[in-house]
């Protein structure tokens, strides 16, 4: 770990390779920022992380699961990764109505399977899609025949709600240096309404691929003080950033929204995902999720039953247990020039005031579902790059921004939590393409910095003026992540 202001104009001639980051761009009169650059082989995980580049790269245990957990980690893994079927006496139950027919078939790898977005215009003729799609009326109100996700799949005999249908626009831009690049800005309609149709302009619709699970127990064992310290510090009016926290109640206790692209969920959404993506019951969603709708009763009639629930509490912990076990991949390539240099880049672009480079772990680590404590997850410093805080990221970019509209506990429409970087760079390799955003518009990494805007968007103008080579060395940068 190497630890300097950025305007402390260090000794050059010992530090070559920061020359350029002192001198360039930063005597705007700033005040002086002490940042933590970790020095690229620094572990991303402390004792979590792993050294494999594989396409199994997020997918292995961190070396400490051993014995007992090494069990239930394989339990874990099964659970969510076995391909489930609407007969609930051996494959657990699925549907009626689904948006994915396992966690894994979305999460291939525990990472984000290539959604249908751009290569079916949308949910596709058959198969499944790998998003969500959130629908709501214009007042945030939830449609009764339909709920909260539009479940674009459903088992034999039953219709899916509706399908999600994708236009792009397209509009090509300039770097000041010339180079040219393309944004897509998604329309989004819903067709084939299994019932009640609604019109465009009576809903929001919003879309969400799935995300990476790269420290999802880091992310469970941070110490919320330290990311509300974050929120109360991440002010920094040159750059007109400040992060702030999403607050949940779940179980009636008001927690610290983490994951989800808004930061919306406390937890790793366990219970929900088994209920909500897939139609799998569980003690906390004990109902079917469609419960009420008129073909489900059909269903019913047809010999399917749904008086048993489909998923034990305990196996939900093997599940729980899986994801915050698994090992977070090491950086590559740290010692090449051109990521060395990108590095720099990073930090020039103001890219680390809200992609955080350094957090730590609260000491007693994380505790899953069933109150199995994971101590291996504590007192650790870990890289993640994110904030884990939401900030606006603007409505301007070809009229509409990242702004979707779609409020999530304390998350406005334009509010969004920073992903997380860690492991980005082998996203192609996991699973073979590089769609980013939450909604995967992105098609690469130029463009997903390309549509920050709001708070975003002094960090994406230095970017953007930046030279061509010095844009590639901080791509190159993220690719090492
Ligand atoms: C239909 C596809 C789909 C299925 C099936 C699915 N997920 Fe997800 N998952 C998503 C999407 C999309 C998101 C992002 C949601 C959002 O931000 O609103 C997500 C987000 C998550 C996150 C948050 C990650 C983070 O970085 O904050 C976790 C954890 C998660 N899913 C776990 C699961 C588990 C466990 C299951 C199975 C029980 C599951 N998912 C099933 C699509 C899916
Ligand atoms: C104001 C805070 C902020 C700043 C500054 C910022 N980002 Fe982001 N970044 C975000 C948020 C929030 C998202 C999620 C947006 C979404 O999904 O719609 C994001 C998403 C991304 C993604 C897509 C991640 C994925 O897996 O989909 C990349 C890549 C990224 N940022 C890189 C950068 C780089 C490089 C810089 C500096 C040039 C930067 N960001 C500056 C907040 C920020």
């Amino acid at each position: 770990m190497m630890k300097y202001g950025l305007r402390s104009c260090l000794p050059l001639t010992l530090l070559p390779l920061l020359a350029c980051m002192a001198c360039d761009g930063l005597g705007d009169g700033m005040d002086v920022l002490d940042v933590e650059v970790p020095a690229g082989y620094a572990l991303s995980a402390g004792t979590s992380t792993n050294f494999i580049s594989s396409s199994k790269a997020y997918d292995m245990p961190a070396d400490w699961v051993s014995g007992q957990y090494d069990f239930r980690f394989n339990q874990g893994d099964g659970l969510y990764d076995d391909v489930r079927t609407s007969d609930n006496g051996v494959t657990g139950g699925l549907g009626p109505v689904y948006a994915g027919y396992s966690c894994g078939s979305c999460h291939r790898n525990a990472g984000r399977t290539k959604p249908t977005l751009w290569s079916e215009g949308g949910s596709g003729s058959y198969g499944f899609s790998s998003m969500l799609v959130y629908i709501s009326r214009k007042n945030g109100a939830f449609f009764q025949d339909y709920g909260r996700v539009l479940h674009d799949q459903a088992i034999y005999g039953v219709k899916p709600e509706g399908k999600l249908k994708v236009e792009y626009t397209y509009q090509t831009f300039e770097f000041p240096d010339g180079e040219k690049y393309e944004l897509c800005k998604p329309t989004y309609t819903i067709t084939d309404w299994y019932a009640a149709e609604y019109k465009p302009e009576e809903l929001f619709c919003t879309v969400r691929i799935p995300l990476r699970h790269v420290g999802m127990g880091q992310m469970m064992a941070l110490d919320p003080k330290e990311i509300e310290a974050l929120a109360a510090k991440s002010n920094y009016p040159e750059y007109g950033i400040s992060g702030r926290c999403n607050y949940i109640t779940e179980r009636g206790v008001l927690s610290l929204g983490l994951s989800g692209n808004k930061a919306q969920h406390a937890d790793l959404t366990v219970e929900l995902g088994f209920s909500s993506d897939m139609g799998v019951t569980n003690s906390r969603y004990p109902e079917e999720i469609c419960e009420g709708q008129l073909q489900v009763n059909q269903g019913s009639m047809m010999g399917l039953s749904y008086d048993q629930l489909d998923v034990s509490t305990e196996e939900m912990e093997d599940v729980d247990l899986y994801m915050q076990s698994l090992g977070v991949p090491a950086r590559r390539n740290v010692n090449d020039p051109q990521v060395i240099k990108g590095e720099q880049k990073f930090y020039e672009a103001k890219c680390h005031l809200c992609h955080v480079t350094t957090l730590h772990t609260r000491p007693r680590g994380s505790v899953l579902l069933n109150g199995t404590r994971l101590p291996w997850l504590g007192n650790q410093t870990i890289h993640p790059y994110s904030d884990f805080l939401l900030h606006d990221m603007g409505s301007e970019i070809m009229g509409v921004g990242l702004n979707d509209n779609y409020v999530s506990g304390l998350a406005r429409g334009n509010e969004w939590r920073t992903t997380p970087l860690w492991g980005i760079g082998l996203q192609e390799i996991v699973n073979g393409h590089t769609y980013f955003l939450h909604d995967g518009r992105a098609r690469n990494l130029v463009e997903a910095i390309m549509w920050h805007g709001g708070e975003g968007e002094a960090s994406k103008n230095l970017f953007k003026n930046m030279s061509k080579e010095d844009r590639d060395a901080l791509i190159a940068f993220l690719n090492s992540l």
